[in-house]
């Protein structure tokens, strides 16, 4: 049973199919998709709402094909077009994992779907332009814990899903665009493939490691939104085999030694702390009152966290603000993991334009290599509305 509930951490089964403060695996979340709101269903064994009349071949064929029990086609907010790619093995694993739950009773609410989508036979002609259910063939000529990295990011791991920009219809694209970035429940989740150019220090597999295994890399910052569930489920999976995923996608990057990126490091935090003269003025003020107790890069005491300094986070450096002001307005409240430290909300304490002028002057103080971020009123009035 222990290495399907590790596979099923691995595909975050239960962060899609619990409903907020739910019986885990018993479904009934709701998901906003372009095709309308999706719920999830039950994957307890329950024999009338659950999968526990579900032969282990109709369980593949949903996992491989997205086609239900009864013959219907599955939306692919369920990401089987990433899952198809895992083995048969471990499907077998993950089968009997969920057949051995306790069986919850617990029917699915009813989606509402947007015209044409609700006919749910149009997936199969969605099938035939986007899906490939063909399983991952190795690359002979990488490691075998690149091939491992792999078979885990663009599997089960569905990595893509949320990394990857979707096309209209909401099929992932494929060919440069992989992996190159794209916007999740109001987050910006940033590329992985172009991350070089785009963080203070280049990503290495060693900072990709701390990242996936901790939820905070000390040279990019912290997992805060949608990517901190995937790291507590990723708590579950063994080391090698994040491992596995750092190589893999440190693969994509130019490859920068630890020495290098810890100079690298050094150097960003050191030219922020010398812009604090230059940019005096209101919102310097206003930064030193709000976040400066928590977030200095000097040598006073580290009062809560991880406290990465924010000359390396990543979200400073991104084209988007989003990231940035959805961390301001809504805070740090459910970390990856708790040694990472949680920060209040500013939603109530600041106003637009205050949150606006504090943006503008950290992309300037922190990412000054960067060009500023325009319109931002208008920014922070949108990502505030969005919740
Ligand atoms: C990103 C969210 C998400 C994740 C992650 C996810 N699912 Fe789902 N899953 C869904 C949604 C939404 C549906 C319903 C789709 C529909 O109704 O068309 C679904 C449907 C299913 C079904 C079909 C059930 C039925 O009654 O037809 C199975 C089986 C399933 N998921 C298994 C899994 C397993 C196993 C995992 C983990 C390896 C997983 N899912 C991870 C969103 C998700
Ligand atoms: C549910 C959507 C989702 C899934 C699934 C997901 N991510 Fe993320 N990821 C994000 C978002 C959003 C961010 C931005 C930071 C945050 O959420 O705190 C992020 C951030 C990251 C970062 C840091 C990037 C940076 O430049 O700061 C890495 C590395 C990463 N994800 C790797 C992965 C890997 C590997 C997987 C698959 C095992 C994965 N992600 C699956 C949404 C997701
Ligand atoms: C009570 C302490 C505290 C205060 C005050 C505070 N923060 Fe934070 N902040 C944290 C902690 C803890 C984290 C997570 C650990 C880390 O990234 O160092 C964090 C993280 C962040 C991040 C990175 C988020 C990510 O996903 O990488 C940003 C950006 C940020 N804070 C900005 C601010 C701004 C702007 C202010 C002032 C308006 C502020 N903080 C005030 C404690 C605080």
């Amino acid at each position: 049973m222990d290495r399907g509930r590790t596979l099923a951490a691995l595909g975050d089964c239960a962060v899609c199919h619990t409903a907020p403060g739910g019986t885990p695996n018993a479904g009934g979340r709701a998901m906003d998709t372009p095709f309308g709101t999706l719920h999830t269903t039950n994957l307890t064994p329950d024999p009338d709402t659950g999968l526990g009349r579900w032969s282990f071949s109709a369980f593949q064929r949903a996992m491989r094909e997205g086609i239900s029990r009864d013959g219907h086609h599955l939306y692919p907010a369920f990401p089987y077009t990433a899952f198809a790619k895992t083995s048969d093995d471990d499907l077998q694993a993950l089968y009997a994992y969920f057949m051995s739950l306790p069986p919850v009773q617990a029917p699915t609410p009813k989606s509402s779907l947007n015209f044409p989508f609700g006919i749910r036979p149009l997936m199969a002609g969605w099938n035939a332009l986007f899906h490939d259910p063909a399983p991952l063939q190795p690359n002979p000529r990488q490691s075998a814990e690149w091939n491992r990295g792999a078979y885990l990011v663009d599997g089960l791991g569905h990595c893509g899903a949320c990394h990857t920009p979707r096309n209209a219809l909401g099929a992932e694209q494929g060919g440069g665009a992989y992996l190159s970035g794209a916007m999740v429940e109001g987050w910006e989740a940033p590329a992985l493939t172009g991350l070089a150019s785009k963080s203070a220090v280049p990503w290495n597999a060693e900072s990709l490691y701390r990242y996936l295994r901790n939820g905070h890399s000390p040279q990019h910052g912290t997992a805060g939104g949608p990517m901190a569930e995937v790291v507590r489920e990723l708590a579950q999976v063994p080391d090698t085999d994040i491992r596995a995923m750092a190589t893999y996608l440190a693969s994509f990057n130019a490859q920068t030694s630890e020495a290098e990126a810890r100079a690298q490091a050094q150097r960003a935090v050191a030219t922020a702390a010398a812009r604090q003269g230059p940019l005096l003025g209101p919102a310097q003020r206003l930064f030193d009152g709000a976040c400066a107790a928590c977030h200095h890069d000097g040598n006073g005491p580290t009062l809560l966290g991880a406290n990465v300094p924010l000359a390396l986070n990543s979200n400073l450096t991104s084209a988007r603000p989003d990231n940035l002001l959805r961390t301001i307005l809504d805070g740090v409240r459910e970390p990856a993991t708790r040694d990472i430290g949680f920060m209040p909300a500013f939603r109530e304490a600041l106003s637009d334009a205050q949150i606006a002028e504090l943006a503008g002057y950290m992309r300037a103080r922190f990412a000054p290599q960067e060009p500023a971020w325009t319109d931002l009123q208008s920014e922070v009035a949108r990502v505030r509305g969005d919740e």
